[in-house]
């Protein structure tokens, strides 16, 4: 159970249209504590599922418009999070980029390009770091609070022995060393908040979809199985973990 010791949570998952982000909505509405869920989206052409819950639930998930790329859409949602509901006691952001229409990740330094290095930074590290901002007077009360976001084992630098993916690995080292230079400063502004790093697994969603050849079954997890796993990380860790990086079978991953 997440955050035992609070009776009445309200919760956030940021980048809940898809994937793990909508597996999380829908584990936490099971979740009997949590009064309030707010979910984000990007555009409603790719939330109809998660406008649909919201429709099925509509005393407890509440959905609004966050572009992570964008720190005034930041600002805006949590003003009318904030004007709801003073204080939140659990954040997942399941923000994530690794290919579009636009691009896709890079095999070799020939195939860098500047903007797409950016929107990688951008979507990957720079979200996670403002959403860290502005989430602090949220998170900051007199009860736990916990801000997990969802990072990958490809951004660790010393598990890195086989390349490739220049601007996505690059991107969530850089999240992993944002978060935890925030989890930091919270420990001195917000002490009750524990802020952590996930991977999840290789798990079947649209982001991995083109690269699941040679992936075993058994390491292809479902996005059910990815949440529950994780939500069963978040239960069992503890607010002297704040900064930590963990694998989704509770293992601390390396830097
Ligand atoms: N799947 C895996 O195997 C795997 C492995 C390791 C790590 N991860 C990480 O797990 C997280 C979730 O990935 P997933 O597999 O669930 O991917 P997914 O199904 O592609 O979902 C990605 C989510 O990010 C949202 N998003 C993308 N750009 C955004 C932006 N600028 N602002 C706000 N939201 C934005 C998407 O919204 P839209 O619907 O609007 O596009 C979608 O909700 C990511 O951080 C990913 O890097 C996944």
């Amino acid at each position: 159970m997440l955050l035992p010791s609070v009776s009445t949570v309200n919760a956030l998952v940021v980048g809940a249209t898809q994937g793990i982000g909508l597996e999380f909505v829908k584990q936490l509405l099971q979740d009997s504590r949590i009064e309030t869920l707010f979910a984000t989206y990007r555009s409603a052409e790719t939330a109809t599922d998660l406008l649909a819950l919201s429709n099925q639930h509509p005393q407890r998930l509440h959905c609004l418009p966050i572009d992570v790329t964008e720190e005034a859409q930041i600002e805006s949602a949590l003003a009318q999070i904030t004007a709801a509901k003073p204080n939140l006691h659990i954040v997942v952001n399941c923000v994530g980029l690794l290919h579009n229409e636009q691009q896709q990740p890079e095999k070799a330094l020939r195939q860098l390009n500047s903007d797409n290095l950016l929107n990688y930074f951008r979507i990957n590290s720079i979200g996670p770091a403002l959403l860290a901002k502005h989430l602090l007077p949220v998170l900051k009360h007199p009860e736990p609070s916990l801000f997990a976001t969802i990072s990958a084992k490809i951004g660790s630098i010393g598990d890195n022995r086989i390349g490739g993916w220049y601007g996505y690995r690059a991107s969530k080292a850089a999240l992993n060393m944002f978060l935890k230079t925030a989890s930091i400063e919270y420990r001195r502004r917000s002490p009750k908040t524990t802020i952590v790093m996930l991977h999840p697994g290789t798990t079947d969603t649209g982001l991995s979809k083109p690269f699941q050849r040679g992936v075993p079954p058994e390491k292809l997890f479902s996005p059910e199985r990815t949440v529950s796993q994780l939500i069963g990380v978040l239960a069992s860790v503890k607010n002297e973990d704040s900064g930590e990086f963990f694998s989704w079978d509770g293992a601390r991953l390396p830097w």
